[in-house]
């Protein structure tokens, strides 16, 4: 009998320590101790990477968003389709398009090097690597918070469902980040994400067809490379008109009219609303944009995060553990 009492007392005593694991909070300092050298080792690739490629930074950040956005900053995104799986690679939104995954497989291997040992996070990886991708390219830096881990699942529906489309109007973006815990300030601040990279023709092609805010001379060069009907053309365009620069010229361009995408141009349309004081405000402050953007990417990193016990450090960003 009361070895029976012991064992229940035991039980709970776990149990409750399994609970504050799975409640843990993300924090800065996670893997000082564990493995000091994680993050200049992933600053270090992501250095080289963007030396190679500058677009590579702007490929990573996006990557985080993609996986942040569909049931949390879980590395589920960076899973591989088997003939037994189907993960998030192909679904609308991420086929043909996500980029990066050979830098991540090489910062798993460096990491995994110098920390001697299986410790460090896929999902981690990608949010430093976000940051450092934006530091480098000359934007802000920010206290990444760490310690999340690897999903064992991912949802190709999910990945269909819960990334916002650059067809979309404003209060649909707006429905989309308030579903994911985001603002209004954090969609605005957020999508100056878009002051690096590329889209692709088929991608605009509606905005550069359909659009009446759109600025004349921006359109008629777009459509040069873009042409009607090309619906399935792969040339890209860049995001703003310093597209490897970490700067506010993506607010300076939606003044203009030259928003790439629909999405974008919805934040600023000079009827007077709050998103367009925040691409004003934005356009011409990059101190201000640039500490609100970390704030945000703070709030997008916290999005259902596994911790303690729950999910898995992956051996291998592309699959699960055995
Ligand atoms: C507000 C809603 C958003 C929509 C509708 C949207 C949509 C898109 C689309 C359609 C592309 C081009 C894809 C292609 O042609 O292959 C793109 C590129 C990109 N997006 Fe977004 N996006 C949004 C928000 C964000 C956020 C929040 C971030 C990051 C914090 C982000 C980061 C990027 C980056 C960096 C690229 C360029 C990627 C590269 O060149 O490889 N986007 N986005
Ligand atoms: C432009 O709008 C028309 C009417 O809604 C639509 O049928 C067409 O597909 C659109 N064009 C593009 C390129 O999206
Ligand atoms: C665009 O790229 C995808 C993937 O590489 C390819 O399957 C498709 O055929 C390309 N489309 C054109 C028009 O080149």
């Amino acid at each position: 009998m009361s070895r029976l009492i012991q064992c229940s007392f035991l039980y709970l005593f776990v149990a409750t320590i399994a609970i504050v694991h799975a409640s843990a909070q993300l924090t800065p300092d996670f893997y000082d101790k564990i493995c000091p050298e994680a993050l200049p080792t992933i600053r270090k690739v992501v250095e080289e990477a963007i030396w190679q490629e500058p677009r590579m930074g702007a490929s990573l950040l996006r990557l985080h968003f993609h996986d942040c956005f569909v049931n949390g900053c879980d590395g589920s995104n960076l899973l591989d389709d088997t003939p037994t799986f189907k993960g998030e690679k192909t679904a609308g939104p991420n086929l043909n398009s996500l980029r990066g995954f050979n830098v991540v497989d090489e910062i798993k291997s460096a990491v995994n090097s110098v920390c001697y040992g299986n410790v460090v996070s896929c999902a981690d990886i990608l949010a430093v690597a976000a940051r450092d991708s934006v530091n480098i390219l000359g934007g802000p830096s920010y206290q990444v918070l760490l310690g999340r881990r690897d999903a064992r699942t991912a949802s190709f529906n999910d990945a269909n469902n819960d990334i916002p489309s650059p067809l979309s109007n404003l209060q649909v973006l707006l429905a989309n980040f308030q579903n994911h815990g985001l603002n209004l300030q954090d969609l605005v601040a957020l999508s100056g994400a878009h002051t690096i990279g590329l889209a692709r023709c088929f991608i605009y092609l509606p905005r550069i067809t359909n659009d009446t805010n759109i600025n004349p001379e921006f359109k008629a060069d777009l459509q040069k490379g873009c042409p009607n009907l090309a619906a399935q053309n792969n040339n890209t365009h860049p995001l703003d008109s310093t597209t490897t620069i970490f700067d506010t010229v993506y607010y300076k361009n939606l003044l203009q009219f030259k928003g790439l995408l629909h999405s974008d141009q919805e934040l600023y349309k000079s009827d007077g609303s709050e998103t367009d004081s925040l691409v004003t405000y934005y356009s011409n402050n990059p101190n201000a944009f640039w500490a609100d953007f970390g704030v945000s990417m703070i709030k997008m990193g916290n999005i259902l995060p596994l911790t303690g016990q729950n999910g898995e450090i992956r051996q291998n960003c592309r699959k699960v553990n055995n």
